[in-house]
């Protein structure tokens, strides 16, 4: 079998731990090493983890380390990806993978340059019951999928995140922040989208944080934190995606696509968990039947019960990918092209009109239970 790829991390703040401690669970990857701007934070992490902490210049020079998943905040994403690739180690970055088109290009092609590779969460797509529902339309047992609802709406993040400043300046807002788990599921669902348009605001210039230790600290809003888009699938099919942080409660659900046979509502593409309902023409509504899918199950307790949660997935079937030499289903093609469809989203709304995409992308393969399995060790 081949070797474990070496694997370091660049930001050591909240996400970090999920990947910490969710990635001995998959099979081809070892975190070796970690850095920070913050040194401080790396050397917590670093030894809650059994790593070494290391500056940031001596993670990029380090020769056991392959490929360096970068943890920074968004606005960081391009620079720090960038460095990575340069210094000729492949790279997964959390979402979102850049804040413009042209940034993906750049490392687009310093990737091919190096011939390198760049993946990108979100992996949640991955999991068990997105998959199942995956299966689910390609059987063809709701037909073709015409037109469907996603929403995803809260009163924000001030109130849990630590330091949530960043979710409110350029990078964040809802729609890059949030919609990159729904545009990743629509596109594991239905493939790519062709053009989009928009409604986007904000409810407030300023909001005050409530979590510690900020508590009372008054944050800039530099986004739109209230997005109603419309988008077109190559398919055809259209679709209403609403993302907003800018409402206390609400009876929509996550995601339904209605089909010419029938229609699937689709659980919170945040998690990998969840309930898959769907009805017929009857328009009987039952949950379908759950499968023995690795990553549907619960494995972590949280305040809203168990769920699973498997979050370094795509870093594990990018590093498989690597070595079979195959198409990772985290991509930079796709999240490039999900990238497109947020920021033309944020622009459509700017300029009132609608945007056709100057991007495209594959469907990402299914994940069956077998190769899930191979994925985990
Ligand atoms: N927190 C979550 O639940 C969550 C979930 C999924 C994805 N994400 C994504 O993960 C990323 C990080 O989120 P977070 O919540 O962990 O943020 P965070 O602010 O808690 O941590 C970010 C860390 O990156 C470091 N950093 C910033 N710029 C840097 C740079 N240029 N070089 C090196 N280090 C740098 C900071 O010092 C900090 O320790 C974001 O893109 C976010 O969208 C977060």
């Amino acid at each position: 079998m081949a070797k474990d790829l070496g694997v370091g991390i660049i930001g050591c703040g909240n996400i970090s731990t999920t990947y910490f401690s969710l990635s001995p669970l998959f099979r081809g990857l070892k975190v070796l090493a970690c850095a920070d701007l913050n040194r401080s934070a790396a050397e917590l992490r670093a030894e809650e983890y059994g790593v070494k902490a290391q500056s940031i210049e001596e993670l990029l020079q380090n020769d056991e380390i392959d490929v360096v998943v970068n943890l920074t905040i968004p606005a960081a994403h391009f620079s720090v990806s960038k460095s990575i690739l340069e210094a000729g180690k492949h790279v997964y970055s959390e979402k979102p993978l850049v804040l413009t088109l042209q940034e993906g290009e750049e490392l687009r092609r310093l990737a091919q340059a190096k011939n390198l590779s760049v993946g990108c969460a979100p992996d949640t797509f991955l999991g068990g019951s997105h998959q199942l529902a995956r299966q689910y339309i390609d059987d063809g047992k709701v037909g073709r999928i015409t037109s469907g609802t996603c929403h995803v709406m809260s009163p924000g993040m001030e109130m849990w995140h630590p330091n949530p400043g960043f979710f409110f300046l350029e990078g964040g807002g809802p729609i890059l922040d949030l919609g990159p788990y729904y545009v990743a599921n629509l596109i594991n669902l239905i493939g790519p989208v062709k053009r989009v348009g928009a409604l986007t605001s904000m409810a407030n210039p300023t909001r005050t944080v409530t979590s510690q230790p900020l508590n009372g600290q008054v944050i800039p809003v530099e986004t739109p934190t209230n997005i109603h888009a419309l988008l077109e699938f190559v398919n055809g099919a259209t679709i209403t995606l609403s993302a907003s942080w800018d409402v206390w409660s609400h009876r929509h659900a996550n995601m339904e696509l209605y089909g010419t046979e029938g229609s699937i509502y689709v659980p919170d593409p945040n998690f990998f968990g969840g309930v898959v309902d769907a009805s017929g023409r009857d328009k009987d509504i039952k949950p379908l039947e759950t499968w023995d899918h690795p990553f549907g199950i619960a494995n972590q307790e949280s305040p809203q019960g168990a769920r699973a949660n498997y979050r370094t997935a795509g870093l594990a079937d990018m590093a498989i990918a690597l070595t079979e030499g195959r198409d990772a289903r985290c991509s930079l093609d796709r999240s490039l092209h999900g990238i497109d469809v947020m920021t033309s989203i944020l622009k459509s709304g700017e300029e009132g009109r609608f945007i056709e995409l100057t991007t495209t992308c594959t469907q990402p393969a299914a994940l069956g239970i077998e190769e899930a399995r191979s994925l985990l060790r």
